[in-house]
Formats: C-alpha cells, sequence, structure tokens
C-alpha cells in the first residue's frame, strides 16, 4: 500500500458526497475515489445479508481501482456490515454512525431525535449504542422512509420532501428535543428544509467531521498520508445510474474533478 494511492468512499448513492466534502476539506492533498451506488438504493430497507454483499461488491471495487483505505460512507452499510469487512478485507477501514453520544452528553432538555434508516436503527451495533445513553435521555428514533429515494431523485429542496419531512418529524415536534441527529450521510443535504421546520433551539448534528478526522488519524498512524504537493488531486466520481445528481451535489465543473457512470 503506499500513501498516493486514493482514498475510496462508497455509499448506497449520491449522500455520502457529504462526508467526501469533509474528508476533501481535511485532507486537501488526497486523491479520492467515489462510488454511489445508485442502482440499489436505498439499503435501509434491505435484508442485511444483502446490504452485506453490497459491501463487500463496493469495497471490491474500490480495491481493484487501487484504494489505500475505504470509507463506508453510509450509516446503514456500517452498522450492518463493517465487522464483515473489516474481517475479510485486508485494509483500513472507517465507518460512519449516528452522533448519538454528543448529542445526548449536550442535551439540556433530556429529550434528542434519530433520523435514520430502518436498516440502521434496527441495527446491533445502533440498538447498543442508544442503550448506553437510553437511561437518562429520551430518544425518539423516527424512520426517514422515502428520504433517500426524493433526494437520489434529485428533489432534496422540493415542496414533496417537506410534507414528507413534517410527516415523519412529527413526534419529534411534539417532543421538546434540542438535538436531533442525522444518522443517514443523504440528510446534511436537508438541513435547509430542516431549518425551516425545527425551531432555532434543535441543533442539527451529524459524523462527517468526526469520520474525516478519523481517517486523518488512521492513514497517519499507517503512513499512508499523501504527501503534500501543492498540486490539485483528482477526484473521481461514479454512479451506477445516470450521473446527474451526483454531478449536481458536488463542484462538477472543477477540471480535476471527473463524473462518470460505471457499471459496478
Ligand atoms: N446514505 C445511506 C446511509 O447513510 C442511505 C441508506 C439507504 O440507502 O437507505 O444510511
Amino acid at each position: 500500500m503506499s500513501s498516493n494511492q486514493p482514498i475510496g468512499i462508497f455509499d448506497s448513492g449520491v449522500g455520502g458526497t457529504s462526508i467526501w466534502k469533509e474528508i476533501h476539506e481535511l485532507l486537501p492533498y488526497e486523491k479520492t475515489i467515489y462510488l454511489a451506488d445508485s442502482k440499489n438504493a436505498p439499503y435501509g430497507t434491505k435484508p442485511v445479508e444483502e446490504i452485506i454483499n453490497l459491501s463487500r461488491k463496493n469495497t471490491e471495487k474500490l480495491l481493484a481501482m487501487g484504494a489505500k483505505i475505504i470509507i463506508v460512507a453510509c450509516n446503514t452499510a456500517t452498522t450492518n456490515a463493517i465487522k464483515v469487512l473489516r474481517s475479510n478485507y485486508n485494509v483500513p477501514f472507517i465507518g460512519i454512525e449516528p452522533a448519538i453520544k454528543p448529542a445526548a452528553l449536550h442535551s439540556k432538555t433530556k429529550a434528542i431525535g434519530i433520523l435514520a434508516t430502518q436498516g440502521t436503527l434496527s441495527s446491533e451495533l445502533f440498538h447498543k449504542a442508544s442503550e448506553i445513553y437510553s437511561k437518562d435521555i429520551q430518544i425518539i428514533e423516527v424512520e426517514g422512509n422515502g428520504l433517500v429515494e426524493l433526494i437520489e431523485s434529485g428533489k432534496k429542496d422540493s415542496a414533496q420532501t417537506k410534507s414528507l419531512l413534517l410527516k415523519l418529524l412529527r413526534p419529534m415536534l411534539e417532543q421538546s428535543i434540542d438535538y436531533l441527529v442525522l444518522g443517514c450521510s443523504h440528510y446534511p443535504y436537508l438541513i435547509p428544509i430542516l431549518k425551516e421546520i425545527l425551531s432555532e433551539e434543535v441543533q442539527l448534528i451529524d459524523s462527517g467531521e468526526a469520520v474525516a478526522r478519523q481517517t486523518k488519524v488512521i492513514l497517519s498512524q499507517n503512513n499512508l498520508l499523501s504527501a503534500e504537493t501543492g498540486e490539485k488531486p483528482i477526484h473521481e466520481f461514479y454512479s451506477n445510474t445516470d450521473q446527474a445528481v451526483l454531478a449536481s451535489l458536488i463542484n462538477a465543473e472543477e477540471n480535476h474533478y471527473k463524473v462518470s457512470q460505471l457499471d459496478f
């Protein structure tokens, strides 16, 4: 493994670009390859076995493309598959999980909301984490059914998305939550609408920055941090469906960004 190989990132679709942005900001000299498995989105309603198989497929593709580390930029894939990935592939993995801990520790109202997929909320990993905090805190869990599909189809800012969110968040709006944990890497793209719906007192929290920091630590521990050359590194983005929505979420016009369609 060498430090000038790219960082590999995958998600069930375009949402993990929210994590890619944090990684790119913290580690601007790193080359990246991003796989959007939009053809198989959403993962959140699929059986665990299938989530594991899809995660293995994405990992193998990234390894074949020369990734030195794999970022599982999907809460659903992390909470259901990262254990299997770590025991099957000899490469460092960074996962993403809902940021319950900071929300629970800072909550003054002692009530927090978690918006995540069915697959994440039903996973063993999530249960273990939420059990630790649910003794002192009321945790209101809501499955974001339908949200990933809307974001994947380029409708993140639509009236349809707003009305679905209003319906989904009702149980939280009826309680005095002061933190809303965005437990899916697609959901940071809903922040503008969430701010319209929620009161100013509700803090929105996601795990993107923490994932970027952890990526830096692990690359450094493995002597895999790329040298600061001063040149702009290449960023490759691949979608296995039409790439228009993926391109719309990044600055696709930058000439060192390449967005293409790929069968994987
Ligand atoms: N971005 C994925 C996550 O973080 C979405 C999962 C899905 O495709 O349902 O969970």
